[in-house]
């Protein structure tokens, strides 16, 4: 019996790793899988589990108001130290490239159990962006000991950081697998959430859907991309729907600036379903998310990404995203293009699958059963 403990703590690893810990679920003989959560998000986080029916084994509920990074690592490092004496997992599996997957990563590798790197070889190359995402995903890659790239490029990037060939595994995202399995739930599904954006969104208007959250954006990068908002707002042939992100560093910018705009609808974060929907009915999407980034092609939604880089160049190769970075004048540039220009549209809404077919966590599992411990 192989000992699994799947840890993660915010919204997108919930999703990302919802369609992993079901995978290895479907073995119980060969695997005993136990989640634990380190609850870096509360709401964002419970609502995921709940749509994915994940019932975590430890919830280390470290979530508080406006954390910091220093807080949230300490309280990572010693939270699971007791989780692994408790359970003595052979492998522990984190996620990307948040604080929680950095700190669980270090506490694996000093009570010396191996790391499983889900989304492994991301790269900037630029360590202030994503903050501090790059560098958590760099020191996360540095001690995992199974890495699963999603893509071609990102087992390339760690090749080049001299990652051992046979240790690294192309598997596509599980980013799919999720969404696949959204979309066949959502044929027979409708919550309140669903209804109610329903209601809300006018069948004239052209939806753009707008996220972000990133902390280099925070400061002169909401404002700026607030006033982009703004001034798209006041044509009368769109609607733009912006679920805000929890974070209070978010909130306060957007709340505060667009509060009153009359065809901007600020939102609260939608559950996963809800937002899956909303993205379907979407002409645009405004992000600076990276789960949106490798969504939107498989949806064939075009996406400006708020952001100077990425680590997600497929989706750029392919035409689906473009980098607008958080300039105003060239956000509303980009969207006006893309809502006037509708030949130009029709290229970017070209469905594609850079990140995978949905099969990302039956391989992983089958890597790890036939993987020489
Ligand atoms: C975190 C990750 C980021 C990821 C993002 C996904 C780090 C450093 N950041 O950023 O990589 O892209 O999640 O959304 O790992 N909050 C709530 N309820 C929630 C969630 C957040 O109130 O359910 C508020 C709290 O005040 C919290 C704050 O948001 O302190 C910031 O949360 P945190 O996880 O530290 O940062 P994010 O910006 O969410
Ligand atoms: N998402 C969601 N509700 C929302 C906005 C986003 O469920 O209101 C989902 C989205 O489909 C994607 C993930 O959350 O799978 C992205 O999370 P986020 O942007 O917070 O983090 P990132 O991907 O940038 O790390």
């Amino acid at each position: 019996m192989i000992k699994v403990l799947v840890v993660f703590g915010t919204r997108p690893e919930a999703i990302k790793m919802a369609p992993l810990i079901r995978e290895f679920n479907r073995f119980p003989e060969e695997f005993e899988t136990r989640v634990c959560v380190t609850a870096q998000h509360r709401e964002m986080l419970d609502q995921v589990l709940s749509f994915f029916e994940i019932i975590p084994f430890y919830d280390l509920d470290l979530m508080k108001p406006n954390q910091n990074l220093n807080q949230l690592t300490a309280d990572v490092l010693i939270g699971l130290r007791s989780v692994f004496l408790d359970y003595l997992p052979d492998y522990v599996f984190v996620h990307g490239d948040t604080t929680t997957s950095m700190a669980a990563s270090l506490a694996s590798f000093y009570s010396e159990v191996k790391v499983c790197h889900v989304e492994a070889g991301l790269r900037t190359f630029n360590k202030r962006s994503p903050f501090p995402e790059e560098i958590n995903r760099q020191i996360t890659g540095r001690i995992a000991d199974i890495h699963f790239a999603p893509t071609e490029i990102s087992k390339a990037n760690l090749i080049r950081e001299g990652i051992k060939d046979s240790t690294i595994f192309t598997v596509g995202n599980t980013v799919i697998d999720a969404l696949m399995w959204a979309n066949v739930k959502l044929e027979n599904y409708e919550d309140d959430e669903i209804r109610g954006l329903k209601e809300l969104l006018v069948s004239t208007k052209r939806v753009i859907v707008v996220t972000g959250h990133r902390r280099e954006n925070f400061g002169d990068g909401f404002l700026n991309i607030c006033k982009a908002l703004s001034l798209i707002s006041q044509r009368d042939d769109v609607q733009i729907i912006y679920p805000v992100h929890l974070n209070p560093q978010v909130q306060k910018p957007i709340y505060d600036i667009l509060g009153d705009s009359a065809n901007i609808h600020l939102i609260s974060p939608l559950k996963y379903p809800a937002f899956v929907w909303l993205m379907s009915q979407s002409y645009i999407i405004l992000t600076d998310s990276g789960g949106v980034q490798e969504e939107a092609p498989s949806l064939g939604k075009p996406v400006l990404v708020m952001r100077n880089n990425t680590e997600r160049p497929e989706a750029v190769a392919a035409g689906t995203v473009v980098l607008v970075g958080t300039n105003t004048d060239v956000i509303l540039l980009e969207t006006e293009t893309l809502l006037n220009d509708e030949d130009l549209y029709k290229r970017r809404a070209t469905l594609h699958n850079p990140y995978g077919n949905g099969h990302s966590a039956a391989l992983i599992v089958s890597k790890i059963k036939s993987y020489d411990r």
